[in-house]
């Protein structure tokens, strides 16, 4: 587990504040007792007893976080695309056993880039200076690819556990493998950023599409145009996939509390994935850094960025951000495409984080981060527990 929540410094801090509402009265005066919501397609159609998804998040949390989800009735999410094939292994296993209700296990589905040394070059002539100053060797070799695509080897080792749900960022795999994960009787969810996207799911058998709305943290999992101009907030799109849609649709993106999950349901949402609320309960393996930034003042400033990765992704702006961003900060048309950027960056982020900074690290946060740091800043340790969360937000169902 990873403890710390806003706990360590971040006011305000209350010791057993645990039954307090807070001034906009939106936390239950008692903890959150398990408000059953009634079903709808959503519910019937995955199996979960409240309408609340826990939004995978790569690097941040395992099953810790999953189980402590579906204890409380909501679908708990493993996310898979970092994990080597042993630990995915033992991850499911664990689900598998310990679960109670449904999980939903993610994965990316980006095509593998090419690599270009041209822009491999140039990218590393942009580092130099940083790694001049940290006094660090720029690594010699081509840039790996640390995060690599759904394939069919991994549908393999996934069928032994036919999980219960399964959900994918950048796409979808390819129809025949989308078609032997239904086989088993997995239930299908991507992320759509666009109603051009999310047709695109529903025609390619998705069977719930998530409205990624602008405000999400983390990477926008856009796959049909690399044009930012085309991205959509969290209000607008759910409303335009609900219109166009006939499968349940997923509000992502900003939803930090129950007012918040009201608000979506309220726009014809059938559920919500919330990410960043999640980040600082003691059941996430959230760094202590980027837990810090998320209770700091700068939680306010948020942007897009390509810098870690090569994809765009919202995170708290620190001073990578600001000093290789172009035009706008955090985005740069010179580093290398997904997920070749980490290669030559991850040596300035060890280096700094060993200093005790996070000015080089992704610090991925939605744009209401704020808002769930208030929520958290009531317990003395650790953040709100998962479980107590899940069934906060339920309570914005009505
Ligand atoms: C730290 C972090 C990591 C994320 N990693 C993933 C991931 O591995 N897979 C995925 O589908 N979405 C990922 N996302 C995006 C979420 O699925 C979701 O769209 C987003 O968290 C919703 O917005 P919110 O953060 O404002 O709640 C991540 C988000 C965050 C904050």
């Amino acid at each position: 587990m990873g403890g710390g929540g806003c706990g360590g410094g971040c006011a305000p801090v209350h010791n057993g504040a645990m039954n307090q509402p807070d001034a906009t009265g939106s936390l239950p005066s008692s903890p959150v007792s398990h408000l059953p919501t009634p079903p709808n397609r959503l519910t019937r159609l995955l199996g979960m007893a409240l309408p609340i998804v826990q939004a995978p998040m790569a690097g941040s949390q395992g099953s810790d976080l999953a189980l402590a989800v579906c204890a409380a009735g909501g679908l708990g999410s493993l996310p898979a695309a970092t994990l080597a094939p042993a630990a995915l292994q033992a991850e499911l296993k664990r689900l598998q056993t310990e679960a109670r209700g449904p999980y939903n296990v993610n994965f990316f589905c980006h095509a593998p880039p090419p690599f270009e040394p041209a822009r491999e070059a140039r990218w590393q002539q942009l580092l130099a200076p940083l790694y001049d100053e940290m006094q660090l060797p720029m690594p010699t070799g081509p840039a790996v690819a640390a995060r690599a695509p759904f394939t069919a080897e991994v549908a393999d080792l996934l069928e032994p556990f036919r999980p219960p749900v399964l959900s994918f960022h950048f796409g979808l795999p390819s129809p025949a493998l989308v078609a032997r994960l239904k086989s088993w009787g997995s239930k299908i969810m991507s992320s759509a950023t666009t109603l051009e996207e999310g047709l695109w799911l529903q025609e390619h058998g998705a069977d719930v599409v998530i409205a990624q709305g602008l405000e999400a943290g983390g990477h926008r999992g856009m796959f049909l145009s690399t044009d930012l101009g085309t991205q959509v907030g969290t209000l607008a799109l759910v409303q335009q996939l609900r219109d166009q849609l006939q499968v349940p649709v997923v509000a992502a993106g900003g939803v930090a509390d129950a007012s918040g999950v009201a608000a979506a349901r309220a726009l014809g949402a059938d559920g919500v994935q919330v990410g960043t609320a999640y980040l600082l309960c003691p059941e996430s393996a959230t760094l202590p850094l980027h837990r810090e930034a998320l209770c700091g003042a700068g939680v306010h400033e948020t942007a897009l960025t390509n810098l870690f990765t090569g994809r765009p992704a919202r995170g708290v702006v620190n001073r990578f951000m600001r000093e290789l961003g172009g035009h706008s900060v955090g985005m740069c048309e010179h580093a290398p495409a997904f997920p070749l950027a980490t290669t030559h960056m991850a040596p300035l982020r060890s280096h700094a984080e060993a200093q005790g900074s996070g000015e080089f690290s992704p610090l991925w946060a939605g744009q209401n981060a704020a808002r769930s740091a208030a929520l958290h800043a009531r317990y003395a340790q650790g953040g709100m527990p998962a479980g107590e969360l899940t069934r906060l937000l339920a309570t914005g169902w009505g």
